[in-house]
């Protein structure tokens, strides 16, 4: 996507694009001083080799996410590397790894049918598609042109999108739209639909029930579609492969199978042709409520069909919310600045604020979804959002606890209104932990420290969906033990050693908040709890890759109830032995997606006893730096963000920042598969912007750990505070040789610890490194690592 075809395509589309000067600072390189800081946000990063991005028009945290449907691997909607589009859709996921998500109601459109027979036009999902070109995306606004001569364009306001259907190059006096609704989604999950049209005005309206992608139970959602742009012919109702403009509403009651044939079908409203610019509108409200609501919100939001002025409105939204951060891009490429931005866009498209769409409770409290899910956002995604929107994660946190109050546990995974799949700890105990500690506003602690003490003390009767399991040998054994003896609720016996260091993790968290709201006694048991990691640590395990010794001894190892080891290969699971069999399946292992020699590193609340049980410091770093050399690593999955940094903490933290360089951008790029896994809701946009702003954060705890910025300089706006943060780099190298750190001001003191407190965020400042093209004594000393609970 190249941006300065963009701009012409705005200009002629009547938008001003806002320069904005002030957000990117481009120094002596004024050629480029009006460059708007959305063209540095490229939505198609990612949506191709499964990265799964949602490449559409969307608000920040928006509902209604509108884009292209196409046949394939169509997780988000449109993936680059597919042939046809199906249809247009108003609700996404970003990012995930389950089945498709959503794309509920999809509109498809025919510029006429041939000899203008309603029998000879295609209806169903397949039949229909119709090869596309010239994917045109950027924030609020997304376009797409059809081999059948229609040139989509889309936007959308929270609730509701906006489609704009262009004819250009179809003669005439042939053109006599049909727009079709299909009460379809995108996994084809639907069981019971109903949709209407109104003959006089065409508005098709209508719902369905539908299963989420990754989680159980079943949402309803509802639809109302206005048209605009020309007279309305005739309408009707269609299944199958068949039309007829004789029927008002068509009710689908599903028959227990699930095939195309029974789930496919929906009305469709046909039109004269246009009367103005060979443009016809649809606006298509969303709610999880009612149609009604789903009229109004369309109505409400968008009354005038406003093409352009919603464009506008959505790329306000959007600068708005990048406009916490601002970088001097001197020297900086423009591939790497678009990595960040794109990479902090990302991270802002979920979770999506469904407050007053909420069918479940009533609440006054606000209602984010699609969680999808916390065991990868808690590790980059709310940290950001703690930089860049603290309001909105206020709310997010808010929500949470709303969800345990009603639901009696909070999620670890949860979209469409239904719960999701959890794949390790309870680990939003982690993001309410990080939330104390940084001072997120408006929480109702107490509540919040009752949800985690349930995680930790009470088994949920389904604790695939919720809580943990194991919780009884947890207590007494003091490990999750393979093949566990647990007759206390029901979920998959697999990943013991995974579980056990994030259980362990995650009652590190709930310490820090007992000890933060004064449960003493909480306090203690949790930290004990805490070294629960240990006692999987099998000190004399070794490791061998096609029978050669790595060297490195001392490997996390299964145990069974009585104490006994079990094994499981050091290397399995990882990219070099039986990657593939290592997700939710039954027949699982003991590490999820990744392998014990990864989740041997995972011990964040205590790395100086870490450190010591693998030989010290040397050891440690040359096996940190063998677990990134050796291909042991897939950096596309997001236990592997931490390992980069974690250098630091054996007083390397020139390594960790030469580790972030090694991956981006060869790892992390412009490229339309330039990430390397799911986003899994911008989670890898998130580690690749953290990454690039020099201060990593270490999930759970008051600590960022001090890199130096990709650029000369980043500056971190705290919208709660109204405080700036400024990380500033003296001798900056844009070839990224001199990136070792010499020394460090903080306000002019030097700074010698190589970490710093979020109140460097919360109450502004400067931060200033010096940098060289050696290591240096900087942040080396024992003082100057990061803490651990062990001291
Ligand atoms: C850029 O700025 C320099 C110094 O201020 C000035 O001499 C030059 O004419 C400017 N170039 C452009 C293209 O505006
Ligand atoms: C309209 O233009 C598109 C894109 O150039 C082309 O693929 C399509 O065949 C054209 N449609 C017709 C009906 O000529
Ligand atoms: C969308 O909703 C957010 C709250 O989630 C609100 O702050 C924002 O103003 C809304 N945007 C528009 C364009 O209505
Ligand atoms: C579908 O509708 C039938 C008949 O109205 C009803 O009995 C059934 O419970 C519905 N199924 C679902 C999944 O909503
Ligand atoms: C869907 O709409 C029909 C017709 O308006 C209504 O009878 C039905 O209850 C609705 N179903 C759901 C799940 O809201
Ligand atoms: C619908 O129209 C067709 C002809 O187009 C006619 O044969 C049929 O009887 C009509 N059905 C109803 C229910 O009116
Ligand atoms: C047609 O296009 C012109 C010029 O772009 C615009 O002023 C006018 O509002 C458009 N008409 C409609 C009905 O969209
Ligand atoms: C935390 O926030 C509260 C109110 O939002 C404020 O009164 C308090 O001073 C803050 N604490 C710190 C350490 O900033
Ligand atoms: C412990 O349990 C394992 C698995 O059931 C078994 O193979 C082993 O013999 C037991 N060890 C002892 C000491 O009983
Ligand atoms: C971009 O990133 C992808 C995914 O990680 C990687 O496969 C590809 O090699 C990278 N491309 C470049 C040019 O570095
Ligand atoms: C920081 O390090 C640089 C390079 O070693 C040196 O020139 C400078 O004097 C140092 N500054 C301080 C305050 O130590």
């Amino acid at each position: 996507m190249a941006p300065a075809s963009l701009a012409g395509l705005f200009g002629a589309l009547g938008l001003t694009a806002l320069a904005s000067a002030s957000v990117t600072k481009r120094g002596l390189d004024n050629s480029s001083k009006d460059h708007d800081i959305l063209d540095f946000v490229d939505p198609l990063i990612g949506t191709s080799n499964g990265g799964h991005s949602f490449a559409g028009a969307t608000l920040p945290f928006g509902m209604a996410k509108a884009v292209a449907d196409t046949l394939g691997e169509n997780q988000a909607g449109f993936a680059y590397d597919t042939q046809y589009v199906s249809g247009f859709s108003h609700m996404h996921d970003s990012g995930t790894g389950g089945s498709p998500s959503l794309g509920n109601f999809p509109l498809f459109v025919h510029p006429s049918c041939p000899s203008d027979d309603l029998d000879q036009c295609t209806w169903q999902q397949s039949a229909r598609a119709s090869a596309w070109s010239s994917p045109q995306a950027r924030p609020g606004y997304f376009s797409i042109s059809l081999a059948n001569g229609v040139l989509a364009e889309m936007t959308v306001t929270n609730r509701s999108a906006l489609y704009r259907f262009t004819f250009g190059n179809v003669t005439s006096e042939k053109l006599s739209p049909i727009v079709l609704v299909d009460l379809m989604d995108l996994p084809q999950s639907r069981t019971n639909g109903t949709a209407s049209v109104d003959p006089s005005t065409g508005r098709l309206t209508g719902n369905g029930t539908f299963s989420p992608s990754f989680g159980i139970g079943t949402y309803d959602l509802h639809f109302c579609v206005d048209f605009r742009g020309a007279q309305v012919r005739d309408t009707g109702v269609w299944q199958n492969n068949r039309a007829g403009t004789n029927q008002t509403d068509l009710v689908l009651t599903y028959d227990g199978s699930n095939s195309a044939s029974t789930l496919s079908g929906g009305t469709f409203t046909r039109f004269n042709a246009p009367t103005a610019n060979d443009t016809l509108m649809a606006r298509v409200g969303v709610s999880f409520i009612s149609v009604n609501q789903a009229c109004s919100n369309a109505e409400n939001e968008q009354p005038e069909f406003d093409f352009p002025g919603t464009v506008q409105t959505a790329e306000n939204a959007w600068r708005d919310k990048l406009s916490a951060i601002s970088v001097d891009a001197e020297g900086t490429s423009d591939d790497l600045q678009k990595v960040f931005w794109s990479g902090i866009y990302r991270a802002m498209i979920s979770p999506q604020d469904y407050t007053g769409e909420n069918p479940l409770w009533q609440s006054d409290e606000p209602y984010y979804d699609s969680y999808y899910c916390i065991w990868d956002s808690y590790r980059g995604v709310h940290q950001l959002l703690t930089l860049a929107d603290p309001l909105s994660e206020s709310l997010m946190i808010r929500s949470l606890i709303d969800i345990y109050r009603h639901e009696g546990y909070l999620p670890d995974c949860r979209m469409s209104l239904c719960k999701g799949y959890t794949q390790g700890g309870s680990n939003a105990d982690v993001l309410l932990a990080e939330a104390l500690l940084k001072n997120v506003s408006d929480i109702d602690w107490a509540t919040a420290y009752e949800a985690v003490v349930k995680d930790a003390e009470v088994e949920p009767s389904n604790w695939n969906v919720e809580g943990r399991g194991g919780l009884e040998s947890w207590k007494t054994l003091n490990f999750i033990p393979t093949d566990d003896y647990d007759p206390y609720g029901v979920g998959l016996h697999t990943r013991s050693i995974s579980r056990t260091v994030e259980y362990a993790y995650d009652d590190y968290c709930i310490a820090e908040m007992a000890r933060i709201l004064g449960h003493e006694s909480d306090n203690e048991k949790y930290t004990q709890r805490a070294k629960n990691w240990q006692n999987m640590f099998r000190d004399d395990q070794q490791s061998t890759i096609s029978g050669v010794d790595t060297g490195f001894t001392g490997f996390l190892q299964p145990r069974y109830p009585n104490g006994t080891w079990g094994y499981q290969d050091p290397i399995f699971c990882s990219p070099l032995l039986n990657f593939d069999s290592c997700y939710l399946n039954a027949n699982g292992h003991e590490t999820y997606e990744g392998s014990a020699w990864l989740y041997s590193f995972y011990v964040p609340q205590d790395m100086a006893s870490l450190i010591t049980r693998l030989g010290g410091r040397e050891t440690f770093v040359s096996r940190l730096t063998y677990l990134h050399n050796s291909g042991l690593l897939y950096v596309g999955d997001e236990q592997a963000f931490l390992t980069v940094h974690q250098f630091h903490y054996a007083g390397r933290p020139g390594l960790s920042t030469k580790q972030a360089h090694a991956y981006i951008p060869s790892q992390f790029n412009t490229s339309v598969s330039g990430i390397p896994g799911n986003d899994d809701g911008g989670a890898m946009g998130a580690f690749a912007a953290l990454s690039m702003m020099g201060l990593f954060p270490v999930h759970g705890q008051d600590v960022y750990l001090i890199n130096p910025p990709f650029f000369k300089e980043v500056s971190i706006l705290n919208k709660a505070t109204g405080k700036t943060a400024i990380v500033r780099n003296t001798n900056f190298d844009p070839t990224y040789q001199s990136i070792y750190i010499q020394n460090a001001t903080r306000d002019g003191h030097p700074w010698t610890k190589n970490w710093i407190g979020h109140d460097f965020f919360r109450e502004g400042g400067v931060l200033e490194l010096v940098l060289g093209p050696e290591e240096s004594a900087w942040g080396a000393r024992e003082e100057d690592v990061p803490p651990s609970m062990s001291g």
